[in-house]
């Protein structure tokens, strides 16, 4: 008798790009009514895009799913969320970002340095999430996009806004973002 896997049940979705000129990405998202299985199923091939691509967050519009779910992953630290919402944010951070849906630009965004959010995670469970820099950025960027705002909308100076082929070593390793591990 031969043992039979199972074959893991994860699809690697399409990442919409500005280039694309989907209404997905500028639309609000529409809240999540209960995580059941194939909103489990929609985190799980979310969290495999985005560590493929590679990146450090990704929102539902992204992957043209017009839902209020984002996956992160911080320091080894994954969350699948839904309906994620800021209940607390404090401080203040100034860096570059970048987005996997405007890929090779990064610009500079001031953020919160810390957060507290609320939301749904794999299991349907309330969480509370508090987040310091990185992680913190990561979660104010995918609600955004949950929003309809690209980090392009949050530039502190238009000028910031580069391609990262003309950027440095030593400046792409400033950068924090979704297009970028860090
Ligand atoms: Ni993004």
């Amino acid at each position: 008798m031969t043992a039979q896997r199972e074959p893991k049940r994860v699809t690697l979705l399409h990442i919409v790009t500005v280039a694309d000129d989907n209404p997905v990405l500028r639309r609000k998202a529409p809240r999540v009514s209960r995580v059941d299985d194939s909103v489990r199923r929609l985190m799980d091939d979310m969290m495999e895009t985005m560590v493929a691509a590679p990146g450090v967050g990704l929102a539902a519009p992204q992957v043209d799913v017009s839902l209020r779910v984002i996956t992160v992953k911080v320091d080894n630290q994954l969350f699948h969320l839904a309906n994620p919402e800021i209940i607390k944010a404090e401080g203040e951070q100034t860096g570059y970002e970048g987005c996997l849906s405007v890929p090779g630009m990064v610009g500079e965004v001031t953020r919160a340095e810390k957060v507290v959010c609320k939301a749904l995670n794999r299991h349907g469970k309330q969480v509370r999430i508090k987040g310091a820099g990185l992680l913190a950025r990561a979660i104010q960027h995918e609600i955004d996009h949950l929003d309809g705002i690209l980090f392009t909308d949050r530039l502190t100076d238009p000028s910031t806004l580069r391609k990262v082929e003309e950027m440095g070593d030593e400046e792409i390793a400033n950068v924090e973002g979704e297009a970028v591990t860090v």
